[in-house]
């Protein structure tokens, strides 16, 4: 419920659990007065009512007025600390009064309070929305404060879109120019967040190529902490969201969390600053780094949205809100309406760039013959693609490789009773291909310097439209002609050269052009489903998931490595986005051996695929894997659509625990998987979750095997008894069901 009180001009945002509140200070600026937990017992009228004065030092004190916490900072009004806007202005827009300078740039931005609008729809996705259709469509409100400068031709509209039941408020800024000249925006954030003084503690994750997600906790030190992304994808050294919370006071289960994830997928940053009043602010939205806006005359920009929320439940419960809130308000629901993912074969790992017409139908119809729903073929099907090194850009099934054309695979993965996918690179190229020698100029590039290349490849110029519009025909043409069900799309490099016809917007123009294009073809063939592919996890926020209905988390499939990697994904994704594939029992990239029982308690955790060279596997071996993919089908819509507890983290006693659960508490899926275990350590058992007390709960293993009945109130006090003979690498998955 958002409320306005015209008296002391004080905005309060009521959530679930929290509040959020500001005030509209004698100046008219908009100030930040408080956003925390709500009593228990308040009632949704209960209302902060503002304070006469709302900042309490004298303005004399010219050290102190930085300190100042204005909803929206902006340069000049705050010169000292981070601010969340920067603007230059050709010249002053009224005449100069006696004793101004003619030759003093104008480089400040004053914001003053004007008018608010509180709009309810049922607008899907985020600002800007992509008009796909999602899950929850119940209406809510969003409140947009707009506030003008009282010299220049500018407008900012602050807004605020409420999800109450998740506690979660996106912001945005939406930056007009009501004037003649052009604006020039030197960086702008999409919120600025005041957090209380001694939220110190942050949760957020690092990595790098296959080691993608690797959860780090550190303190903030008086200064300034910026974790970003400067290419045109999310990365694989960071990703885009945080949690925040006082050192020693929230924990897994317990306690207040501030959280906070981006929805865009480009060149972000996030800047956590603690002020010498100890206060905490983070600033998140376009990484500054070689990056203007420019606004012309007559024209919005509308930053990408910064998804904030508060949970009461520590760490688990900010999870579970953003996994709940991607669910059910970001992903996008295809045409077919299926609600649970499916079970993938993809070849890439049994056949890289040595495919065949022959090898392809084999795999295809032993991973009919297990259980999988859909098959996905990789690279190397088109143009010159024998190898990394050619072909990429000219999206032509290569006849050397299918001399009948791609349509008698599909037509025997559709008997079959599967669904096709293809993989493919769009914004990428390959100096040796057609495309290439056709438009040299097409590419990310300094006149007169080196194109470096990565992995044999340049990057497309999104900057230019007709990049984007040839790309789009030309995969629509591939949608339609092959019946694909499916795209995995990957991107497998930074830039280097960023040099575009659009300048330094490209760095926005690049995400623009990707999203338009999943969503144009979403649009114009709705059945279609993405999964999003960089390298592995390079490509993974809630502005990609907007469009995509997975995602693949790592190019590392080792089962011991997946634990740390999944484990960081799950802290702000749900498992019904995280493609997660089953692969030989010789890792190829770890050489360690797993067992199958290991590497499927990893992979169902997720939507589960397969990645093995089937044709290799004995009967015996391909029995175990369709008693697996069994199983799954069993379970996956508690992994997919339950609550996720983490009962136990591998920081904790080397083993992770994971329990999904219906919301209703009827089913759950328990999950252990064993890193390290030292000989004569006792891990203790930990109680489950979101179970009934009353309900008696049906215990099955993998193979549906009855193992035991327990009570709820068992299973919340006392958990599963730990076993002595646990090692690494050992795993139990078992189904619980209401009797
Ligand atoms: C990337 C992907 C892999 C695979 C290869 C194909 O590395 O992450 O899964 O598709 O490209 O070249």
């Amino acid at each position: 419920m958002i409320h306005f009180d015209a008296q002391t001009r004080t905005f309060n945002l009521n959530l679930r659990a929290s509040y959020y509140a500001f005030q509209v200070d004698a100046e008219d600026r908009l100030v930040h007065l408080g956003w925390g937990r709500r009593p228990d017992d308040a009632g949704e009228e209960q209302v902060v009512a503002g304070q006469s004065a709302v900042f309490p030092f004298d303005r004399s004190w010219s050290f102190v007025v930085q300190f100042r916490p204005d909803e929206i900072l902006t340069f000049g009004d705050v010169t000292t600390y981070q601010t969340t806007i920067k603007a230059r202005f050709p010249s002053l827009s009224r005449p100069l009064a006696e004793g101004e300078a003619s030759h003093v740039p104008i480089r400040d931005l004053r914001l003053r309070y004007s008018e608010y609008t509180i709009a309810t729809d049922s607008q899907p996705g985020y600002a800007p929305v992509h008009g796909l259709p999602v899950r929850d469509t119940t209406p809510r409100q969003t409140l947009r404060v707009v506030l003008v400068d009282p010299v220049q031709s500018c407008t900012v509209t602050a807004c605020y879109r409420l999800t109450p039941e998740h506690d979660i408020i996106e912001r945005w800024l939406e930056l007009e120019n009501t004037g003649r000249d052009a604006i020039t925006f030197d960086h702008c954030y999409s919120a600025s967040l005041h957090l209380p003084n001694g939220c110190t503690e942050l949760t957020s994750v690092n990595g790098s190529w296959a080691r993608e997600f690797c959860i780090q906790r550190s303190q903030l030190t008086p200064g300034s902490h910026v974790v970003e992304s400067r290419t045109v994808t999310t990365g694989h050294n960071a990703n885009p969201f945080f949690f925040l919370n006082n050192p020693g006071s929230a924990g897994e289960h317990d306690g207040i969390v501030y959280f906070g994830a981006l929805a865009y997928s480009g060149s972000w940053q996030f800047t956590f600053e603690q002020l010498p009043t100890w206060d905490i602010r983070v600033h998140g939205g376009y990484n500054p780094f070689d990056s203007t806006i420019t606004v012309v005359p007559g024209d919005i920009h509308r930053t990408p949205a910064f998804v904030t929320g508060l949970s009461t439940e520590g760490w688990g419960g900010a999870s579970r809100s953003l996994h709940a809130f991607t669910r059910e308000r970001v992903l996008p629901v295809p045409a077919h309406g299926e609600s649970e993912r499916p079970v993938l074969y993809n070849s890439w790992e049994a056949t890289a760039f040595d495919l065949s017409y022959e090898n392809q139908v084999l795999l295809a119809r032993t991973a009919a013959a297990i259980g999988v729903e859909l098959f996905c073929v990789d690279d190397g099907w088109f143009g010159g693609r024998r190898s990394d090194r050619a072909g990429r850009g000219d999206w032509v099934v290569s006849a050397d490789v299918f001399p009948e054309g791609l349509e008698p695979l599909v037509a025997e993965i559709e008997r079959l009773g599967m669904k096709f996918g293809l993989w493919v690179e769009p914004e990428m190229v390959n100096p040796d291909s057609d495309l290439y020698r056709a438009h040299p100029d097409w590419v990310l590039h300094f006149p007169g310097r080196p194109r470096t290349e990565s992995r044999n490849q340049l990057v497309l110029d999104f900057g230019r439209p007709e990049v984007v519009e040839y790309l789009f025909d030309l995969l629509s043409d591939l949608v339609r002609r092959y019946r694909i069900a499916f795209f995995k799309w990957d991107m497998n490099r930074m830039v280097t050269e960023p040099g575009s016809v659009a300048g330094t917007a490209i760095w926005r123009a690049h995400v623009k052009g990707v999203y338009s294009l999943m969503d144009r073809l979403r649009e114009a063939h709705p059945t279609l489903e993405i999964q999003s592919c960089s390298g592995g996890g390079g490509r993974i926020d809630l502005g990609i998931l907007a469009r995509t209905d997975q995602v693949w988390a790592s190019d590392n499939t080792d089962a011991f490595d997946r634990m740390r990697i999944q484990e960081g994904f799950s802290l702000a994704y749900p498992a019904r986005t995280m493609e997660a594939w089953v692969t030989h029992e010789h890792n190829h990239m770890t050489r360690r051996v797993t067992s199958l029982q290991l590497r499927f308690a990893l992979a169902i955790r997720g939507v589960l695929g397969i990645g093995s060279s089937l044709d290799s596997l004995s009967q015996e071996e391909l029995d175990g894997y369709a008693s697996y993919i069994a199983f799954y089908k069993r379970i996956r819509h508690v992994i997919q659509q339950g609550h996720l507890y983490r009962l136990q983290r591998l920081d904790e006693y080397g083993s992770s625990i994971h329990e999904y659960c219906l919301p209703d508490g009827s089913e759950a899926v328990y999950s252990l998987v064993v890193e390290t275990h030292p000989v004569g350590s006792f891990r203790p058992d930990p109680p489950l979750r979101g179970l009934r007390s009353n309900a008696i709960y049906r215990i099955t293993d993998e193979q549906g095997t009855e193992l035991e009945s327990a009570s709820g109130y068992q299973l919340m006090t006392l958990g599963f008894p730990g076993e002595l003979k646990e090692y690494p690498g050992y795993s139990r998955t078992m189904h619980l069901k209401i009797r």
